[in-house]
């Protein structure tokens, strides 16, 4: 969703202010801009559309805080109140021109302040709700600009990660979080500061992450934090890991395509050193469970969203059937609306790869309040949920751009699996059963290598399809979840209309919709279940419907009779689900590349959704 850059140091700001915007482009925005602060003047430049339209604008400004300022900010804005125009994009300036804001995340009360203000005949121009709360920081201005953001958050209902700067105080810049995440860079004489550290980690690795109602003075002499009492406080600095290097496309055509093709490491970092052969069980340490802890879990609930759920039903399934303990996963959103009964022997398990996702959170801090034991499964390090959690087990994804998630997916399932063995094995898993998981988990990498080889074959079975505009996928068991996130890649790729049905729902409703151009995926692995699923296909075909079969190796004949087919590794069925993924990861990928869609920014879609 939207993002937030800052810099305050030796270089040009403009510069690096509209780097770091390009490089958080991949989490979904429609305008963006920059505010510069040089020699006591204020130069703001904004743009509807790409970063590339507001660099040419920053490039063609005659603005001399543009061209000279090495203190500044910058936005980009995926809009929520008012069209993304000029005028509703950030940086929203106040009335008197004096007092420049970026903000993310919603002002709830902002009518309010808007109506408050009004009395006073301040009048905002914008139909932002962002726009209120700098109209109010500098109505609480006297002198001090960190006084006055205090008294201002003060008075706000909702979310928000915000970067003021006021000509008033030009070496100043105040930042501020609550709900929204902002991370500062400590670089060499220069601090950046962003919403994601994937905009900050070429300039710098030392980092420091704002909690909820900190808030951090910038200025010439370094950065001091203080909370909203303005007591002076300390966070700690901790080195961000990712390689700057995997933020870059590099010569991939796309962030998404570099991702599948990343997914043999990216699961190899997940697994390492977190499965013991010997014991036959997973050694997951920032799960900080004792045996005896694990022995008295009654209940897992898995809380997601979007393709974090659909890996969190792998998990749900793994968990139930390996360890004997009744699982349920949940979407995050309702739960934490749906008053749900939670007791302190509730495993609840929120799985996110950003680990900023609003509604996850928030079912987090509900969950967290019932008393449950609650951990996290997040890939980006210190992000909220992982460290209001404060236990779980982190991916080794590395960043994922690509708004369609893929190596998250397959590293939540694979790491979904090891929390399945671990507590297995605390129970009723004999230990060669336990050892015989492991080493299923361990051949995840090279299955999915297999997948991946086929991609031009995939490729030729996707050109056939690419014309279609609705499709269903189908699945039982462990692959219904993939069925799922089968379908909700291509929609959010390509476009095409997509639901993942159980297979044995399709009777109950959709087969209504069959007809001979409304594709059929039919997950046909040889798992227990295989035979229905095939009849259920069967169906599919009578109705005329194209079905597109996807077998095990070796079980090619179950594809006869069927339109196309997609081959993918023989191995178990929980095992499956992961190059199962991947074989519909580049089926939706070759469909939207055939279609000439956006793949790395789909429309109206943000990476990280951190508001309602
Ligand atoms: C958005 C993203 C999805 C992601 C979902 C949950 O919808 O576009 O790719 O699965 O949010 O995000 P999380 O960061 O919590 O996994």
């Amino acid at each position: 969703m939207c993002g937030i850059i800052g810099y305050f140091g030796k270089r040009k700001a403009s510069e690096i202010l509209v780097d770091g915007l390009r490089r958080m482009e991949y989490r979904g925005y429609d305008s963006a801009g920059v505010a510069c602060l040089h020699d006591g003047v204020l130069g703001v430049v904004k743009n509807p559309g790409k970063i590339k339209g507001l660099r040419e604008k920053v490039d063609a400004s005659e603005l001399a805080p543009i061209r000279e300022a090495m203190l500044g900010m910058g936005h980009t804005r995926w809009a929520t109140h008012g069209e993304p125009n000029e005028m509703n994009a950030h940086p929203h300036l106040d009335a008197s021109g004096h007092f420049v804001m970026v903000h993310n995340g919603i002002i709830e009360n902002y009518k309010e302040i808007k109506a408050g203000l009004a009395q006073h005949g301040i009048t905002c121009v914008s139909d932002t709700d962002s726009e209120a709360l700098v109209q109010l920081i500098a109505y609480c201005y006297q002198g001090n600009l960190e006084k006055a953001v205090t008294e201002a958050l003060k008075k706000v209902k909702g979310t928000y990660g915000i970067l003021v700067m006021t000509d008033h105080e030009p070496e100043k810049l105040v930042a501020a979080r609550c709900g929204s995440p902002i991370v500062i860079g400590l670089g060499k004489d220069e601090t950046l500061i962003a919403s994601d550290a994937s905009a900050i980690i070429p300039h710098t690795r030392d980092a420091m992450y704002l909690e909820d109602y900190d808030m951090a003075v910038i200025t010439a002499d370094g950065v001091q934090m203080f909370d909203l009492q303005h007591a002076p406080i300390s966070r700690e600095v901790t080195e961000m890991d990712w390689d700057a290097g995997a933020a870059e496309k590099g010569d991939y055509a796309h962030f998404m395509l570099k991702e599948m093709f990343a997914q043999p490491a990216a699961i190899r970092n997940a697994i390492r050193g977190r499965l013991d052969l010997t014991m036959g069980t997973a050694l997951l340490s920032g799960l900080d469970l004792s045996p005896r802890d694990a022995a008295q879990i009654n209940r897992v609930l898995v809380i997601g969203c979007g393709t974090s759920m659909n890996a969190g039903m792998v998990g749900e399934y793994a968990i139930e059937e390996m360890a004997g303990i009744p699982a349920e996963v949940e979407q995050a959103a309702e739960f934490r609306y749906r008053n749900p009964i939670v007791s302190p022997q509730d495993l609840v398990i929120a799985i996110s790869q950003s680990g900023e996702t609003a509604d996850t959170l928030a079912a987090v801090r509900e969950a967290k309040h019932k008393g449950a034991i609650v951990a996290g499964l997040c890939n980006v390090v210190g992000s909220t949920i992982a460290r209001e959690t404060g236990r779980g087990v982190y991916l080794h994804a590395g960043p994922e751009i690509g708004v369609a998630s893929t190596k998250a997916f397959t590293c939540q399932v694979a790491v979904m699996l090891m929390m399945a063995l671990k507590l297995a094995r605390g129970r009723r898993m004999p230990r060669h059963e336990g050892e015989e998981l492991c080493r299923g988990i361990e051949r995840l990498p090279e299955l999915v290598e297999k997948v991946l080889a086929q991609s031009d074959a995939i490729k030729i079975v996707a050109e056939k399809y690419a014309d279609k505009e609705n499709a269903f996928f189908i699945g039982r068991g462990y692959l219904f979840p993939v069925a799922m996130e089968g379908a909700l890649k291509l929609k959010e790729i390509s476009y095409i209309h997509a639901e993942g049905y159980h297979a044995a729902e399709l009777k109950h409703g959709p087969i209504a919709l069959l007809q001979e151009n409304t594709p059929i995926i039919a997950l046909l692995n040889n798992i227990p279940g295989k035979e229905k699923t095939i009849g259920n296909a069967e169906e599919c075909k009578a109705r005329k419907a194209p079905v597109i079969a996807v077998v095990s190796e070796g079980d090619e004949a179950t594809a006869e009779g069927f339109d196309d087919r997609i081959v993918v590794p023989d191995c178990p069925p929980c095992i499956a689900a992961v190059p199962t993924a991947v074989a519909l990861q580049l089926l939706a990928y070759h469909i939207a590349a055939a279609r000439s869609c956006e793949i790395d920014q789909p429309r109206n879609l943000a990476k990280s959704v951190t508001v309602e």
